[in-house]
């Protein structure tokens, strides 16, 4: 299932209140572009069109790919690969055993995991498995790792003193064999994907305050790069410079108003939070309605949605009951 993961933001819960203003407020829509996917869970409400899913991180990349990759796949041939990475029993050392024995995972663990992800490098160089396979295979694996970390759900630390109680087993992902053959998956910044594309419309769910997803989620962005950075600190984190997002920094409205200016689509429906000085200084959203709505207005009629939902928090700032926003914006001139 697609959301079978712990991700900020995650979105699934509300499809049914996105889909339902989409739905009600657009017209016939062929194609969607879900330009920051996370986990993907807004591009899985939309497969009976062409999707295009996108994301900064290398290891959502893999999980979109995953899911909607036009390319077929051999379910038995997974299955196989499954039971047999279950079924592993010697425990070596390798990456994984080295940088993170008994922190987010025991030791057994690590080494299990740095084994199925090097497996699964070995045989998709050796043509044994193809991309789409390789996409199946890591996700099931970041899943699993995800399902038994000794997190509160991010690895901005792992939980000290606790046991470990669940070992690490891989599940099957129920992935469609055959999507749309004009699906797309891009790993890019979004500000440079819109200049390329032009689809009738574009979902928008960027960060909205200063917590960087590539700090949250270092350890699955290492496991599917895998290219065995050093790591450092406790929370045993590897250089992220190149995948910070500018939507967690002061310079988040003006990359918003780039974003909007330079997209070709009929639609544009845009989910932020409200969290807006309400919470601690982490938490505040870094977009004003203000300019949000100045930034819209500029490229179509806007409307605004609201429904209620519990704020994810973690500690102190305790704060229920926010409004999820969505602003759908119809734009002036169809550029397709
Ligand atoms: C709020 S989350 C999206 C959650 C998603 N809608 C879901 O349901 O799982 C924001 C996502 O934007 C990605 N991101 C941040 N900056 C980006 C950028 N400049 N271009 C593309 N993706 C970006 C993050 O990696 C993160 O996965």
């Amino acid at each position: 299932m697609i959301n079978n993961r712990r991700y900020l933001g995650n979105k699934y819960k509300l499809l049914p209140f996105i889909t339902k203003v989409i739905n009600e407020e657009c017209g016939k829509i062929e194609s969607v572009a879900d330009i920051f996917a996370g986990t993907g869970a807004v591009a899985s409400a939309f497969t009976n069109k062409t999707i295009i899913t996108n994301d900064l991180m290398y290891s959502n990349f893999i999980c979109n790919l995953a899911w909607f990759s036009p390319q077929s796949y051999d379910p038995k041939l997974i299955i196989d690969y499954i039971v047999y990475y279950n079924a592993i029993s010697n425990f070596d050392d390798n990456y994984m055993t080295k940088k993170f024995a008994d922190t987010y995972f025991s030791y057994n663990d690590c080494s299990k995991i740095g084994f199925i992800r090097e497996d699964i490098e070995r045989n998709y160089k050796l043509k044994k498995i193809n991309e789409r396979e390789r996409a199946i295979l890591l996700t099931s694996l970041l899943y699993a790792m995800d399902k038994i970390a000794k997190t509160c759900g991010h690895y901005d630390a792992y939980r000290k003193g606790v046991e470990f109680t669940s070992t690490i087993e891989l599940s099957v992902l129920l992935a469609k064999i055959e999507n749309r053959l004009e699906n797309k998956c891009f790993n890019k910044d979004a500000n440079e994907l819109v200049r390329d594309i032009s689809v009738d419309l574009v979902y928008i769910d960027p960060p909205y305050n200063s917590r960087q997803y590539c700090d949250a989620y270092h350890l699955l962005e290492n496991v599917a790069r895998w290219e065995k950075p050093e790591v450092y600190g406790v929370a045993r984190k590897m250089n992220r410079d190149n995948i910070k997002s500018k939507y967690c920094t002061k310079d988040a409205t003006n990359v918003f108003e780039d974003l909007i200016k330079n997209i070709k689509s009929k639609y544009i429906v845009f989910s932020y939070n409200n969290m807006s000085n309400k919470g601690n200084d982490r938490s505040n959203a870094k977009i004003s309605d203000e300019d949000i709505m100045r930034i819209l207005k500029n490229k179509g009629d806007v409307k605004i949605f609201s429904e209620s939902y519990k704020a994810f928090s973690a500690g102190k700032s305790n704060i229920q009951n926010n409004a999820e926003r969505l602003f759908l914006c119809t734009c002036f001139s169809e550029v397709k």
